[in-house]
């Protein structure tokens, strides 16, 4: 059980606003804040390569609780200045040339989506999309059918989309990859930190993430897996120091694992802050956190059903934390800026964030209320009750 009044008396910012938008960025905790503040104070007074060298240890230590909260290996494990560099470093070194096919999803993210567009047009890369159950998640059985059919030199896909609250299958999806040996990349961009996630489980090769949405991280930073056999087989799109040594004027050597996608250079206040905030959710605890976001989301969503005017439009048989809706003669724009004067901060998605997915159902855009654990049953009933007088 989770311990509500603990995790608000943790985060200052609840006794500002009712904050459900943490599927753009959360509220951080105390222990997150405090990590990266002494650390750039340190910066501050001594220097930020000295402060680097005397705390490589709590640096280092990140690798180690990225790697445990995704049950990956340690060397598996890069970080990046947020999910999408993170997911570019892979996507772009897979090699992909004329005439190779990747199989998405309907519900991608938009900068997926543009990267698609760009090797398609660039390259000649061959760009099919998985369709849905009836109940809007990737239709596993039909993938399977897709991949049997031709070859396929990628399954990517996200977890949870941008825009509503669908978990994606993406365990059955990995028992796809792996029996047909398909490569998979998965973005878990929205689903880190709000749910359990176990690479080994899932069966991913490739996985990315940010810092700052579920996790409560903060922002600019994020990171990405990639097992070591691919890892060890790929050439980054980009070199540099970290990612590649030069040994002698004339060579280089590549770095060993998940270090050969990474820059030396980073924002290394927010490299600590991560890692506090994994720390907090694994104390805490992830399957506790996903429990009580299932119950606020589900109870969130039945009680806007129920009010005349307020379409809900979260597909998925199985639901997370983000809850998207229109009111009936509202811009989705107003209503975020309405409930802003009410000190209760939402975000809005629009046609182009889930390109395909907003286009399928014709949706302009949609208010995206996403709940986290340390919202309150009363900052819930405050939204509720603004809602209703908006519809
Ligand atoms: C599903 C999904 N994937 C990827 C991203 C990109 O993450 P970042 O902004 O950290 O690059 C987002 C951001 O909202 C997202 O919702």
């Amino acid at each position: 059980m989770i311990d509500v009044p603990l995790l608000r008396s943790d985060t200052p910012g609840v006794r500002k606003v009712a904050h459900f938008n943490n599927a753009g960025a959360a509220l951080m905790p105390t222990p997150v804040i405090d990590a990266v503040e002494d650390y750039r104070q340190e910066e501050i007074l001594y220097g930020g390569y000295e402060t680097h060298r005397k705390r490589g240890n709590q640096i280092a230590a990140v690798y180690s609780s990225i790697a445990d909260l995704i049950g990956s290996e340690r060397s598996e494990v890069a970080l990046a200045d947020n999910a999408t560099r993170a997911w570019d470093m892979l996507f772009y070194s897979l090699g992909l040339t004329e005439g190779s096919r990747i199989i998405t999803t309907t519900s991608e993210y938009v900068s997926n989506w543009a990267a698609y567009l760009q090797v398609r047009d660039r390259l000649g890369v061959v760009v099919d999309v998985a369709p849905d159950t009836s109940s809007g998640e990737i239709d596993v059985e039909a993938l399977e059918a897709m991949v049997t059919e031709a070859d396929t030199a990628l399954i990517t896909m996200n977890h949870m989309p941008t825009n509503g609250g669908l978990v994606n299958p993406a365990a059955d999806v990995g028992d796809v990859a792996s029996r047909h040996g398909v490569r998979y990349l998965l973005d878990a961009c929205q689903t880190i930190g709000q749910m359990p996630i176990d690479v080994n489980e899932i069966k991913c090769d490739m996985l990315t993430a940010t810092s700052r949405k579920y996790l409560r991280g903060p922002r600019g930073v994020g990171f990405l897996y990639i097992t070591d056999e691919l890892a060890e087989s790929l050439d980054p799109v980009f070199v540099e120091t970290e990612s590649a040594p030069v040994v002698l004027p004339d060579r280089f050597d590549l770095a060993a694992g998940a270090h050969r996608f990474e820059t030396w250079e980073k924002a290394y206040d927010n490299v600590v802050g991560l890692g506090a905030a994994i720390d907090y959710a694994t104390d805490i605890g992830i399957e506790a956190i996903w429990d009580r976001i299932r119950v606020m989301s589900t109870s969130m969503r039945n009680v806007l059903e129920e009010i005349e005017g307020v379409t809900v439009h979260d597909l998925g048989s199985v639901k997370g934390g983000i809850v998207s809706f229109t009111i009936e003669g509202r811009q989705t724009l107003e209503i975020r800026e309405l409930l802003s004067e009410q000190r209760i901060n939402v975000s809005t998605s629009t046609a182009f964030s889930a390109p395909v997915d907003m286009h399928a159902r014709d949706l302009e855009g949609v208010v995206r209320a996403s709940v986290h654990a340390y919202n309150s049953d009363e900052e819930v009933d405050r939204f509720i009750d603004a809602i209703r007088v908006m519809a």
